[in-house]
């Protein structure tokens, strides 16, 4: 079980907010993999405040999808507040604040991963948002800006005030803003803010790929949970062999290439109820790389569905490689 705050997931594990990925195709294929909980992509205050926006069926949560968390993006805490008022209004379960996006766009605009600069900055957005909101809060740092002492004592400070505060989590994942995704996270953080802050629920990220890895992860760190964010993209299978691995059984087997392909079929079915022909096609094309990893002629079947111009074309390939002719 994950405790965050009033919501208790069944599993210590969920799908993170991924921005141009975590929309309702991929949050469905997780949550029919078994996942107990997914975020949309990550919104700029500012937008979900735009009068139009939240009224799209894009950025609401669907009835048959909950829980389901939205993560906002913004420096001002009043506007932060209203953002996540219109996000609950329209649904969401939870709100996340992002201080952890290391985009030079984000950065330059001193947002995201820019605020773990401020660590009173970062506690007046949550304070204010707490207080806007009935649900569930939580936060995503990384760890630290940059790697030096006074990032490093900035990052220790938050952590510290947002367990004061009663956070309702703590999402950590254990690389710098200046890191981006170069090296190894570093999972020893993670054990070392279990240990001081147990009353917190602590949720690690960063290279979670391997259902046993991960279990390795949670057992060595204490961690009450994960984020499971690259490891997702094109293999919702992670979440039902973390299950089994949770529960100490063996891995289910992998599934066939027929079972692959009735996988990727149901997922581009709920892409094409969302994106208009042609764009449908070409969206899903950074799934399906992902999704050929487990192919055995992955280099063909790749070049075949990144050749195709639209879903008339994809769909054949799509079935072709996977044997469901
Ligand atoms: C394509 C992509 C989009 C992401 N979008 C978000 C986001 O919207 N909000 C967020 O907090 N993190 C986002 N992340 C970061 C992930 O949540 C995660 O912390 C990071 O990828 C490290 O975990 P991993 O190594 O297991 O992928 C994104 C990562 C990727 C690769």
């Amino acid at each position: 079980m994950l405790k965050l705050g009033s919501l208790k997931l069944k599993y210590p594990f969920f799908q993170a907010p991924l921005s141009g990925y975590s929309d309702y195709a991929m949050r469905r294929m997780a949550i029919d993999f078994g996942c107990p909980l997914t975020f949309a992509g990550v919104m700029l205050a500012k937008i979900s405040l735009h009068p139009k926006v939240l009224r799209k069926k894009a950025f609401r949560p669907q009835e048959d999808e909950h829980p389901v968390g939205a993560q906002i993006l913004g420096t001002e805490p009043e506007m932060m507040a209203a953002a996540a008022k219109e996000l609950v209004n329209v649904g969401y379960d939870l709100i996340d604040l992002n201080f952890a996006c290391p985009a030079p766009k984000v950065l330059r605009r001193g947002r995201g991963g820019a605020l773990l600069k401020d660590p009173d900055a970062v506690i007046k957005i949550f304070r204010s948002v707490r207080d806007a909101v009935t649900c569930p809060v939580t936060m995503k740092v990384r760890y630290g800006y940059g790697s030096g002492d006074e990032n490093r004592d900035k990052f220790w400070k938050i952590c510290e005030m947002a367990s004061a505060e009663g956070v309702d989590c703590l999402g950590v994942h254990g690389r710098s803003v200046l890191e981006k995704y170069r090296g190894k996270a570093d999972w020893k953080v993670l054990g070392q803010l279990k240990k001081e802050f147990p009353q917190t629920t602590i949720v690690g990220s960063g290279d979670l790929f391997e259902a046993e890895d991960i279990v390795n992860k949670i057992k060595e760190t204490g961690v009450d949970g994960v984020i499971i964010a690259r490891g997702a993209i094109g293999n919702p299978w992670i979440f039902s062999d973390l299950k089994e691995a949770l529960a100490g059984r063996p891995l289910p087997a992998s599934p066939s290439l027929q079972q692959q392909g009735q996988t990727i079929l149901k997922h581009f079915e709920l892409i094409q109820e969302i994106y208009k022909p042609g764009k449908a096609a070409r969206y899903f094309r950074k799934f399906l790389v992902n999704y050929c990893k487990r192919h055995p002629e992955r280099k063909k079947a790749q070049a075949d569905f990144l050749a195709a111009k639209n879903e008339a074309e994809l769909l054949p390939a799509i079935k072709h490689w996977y044997g469901l002719n």
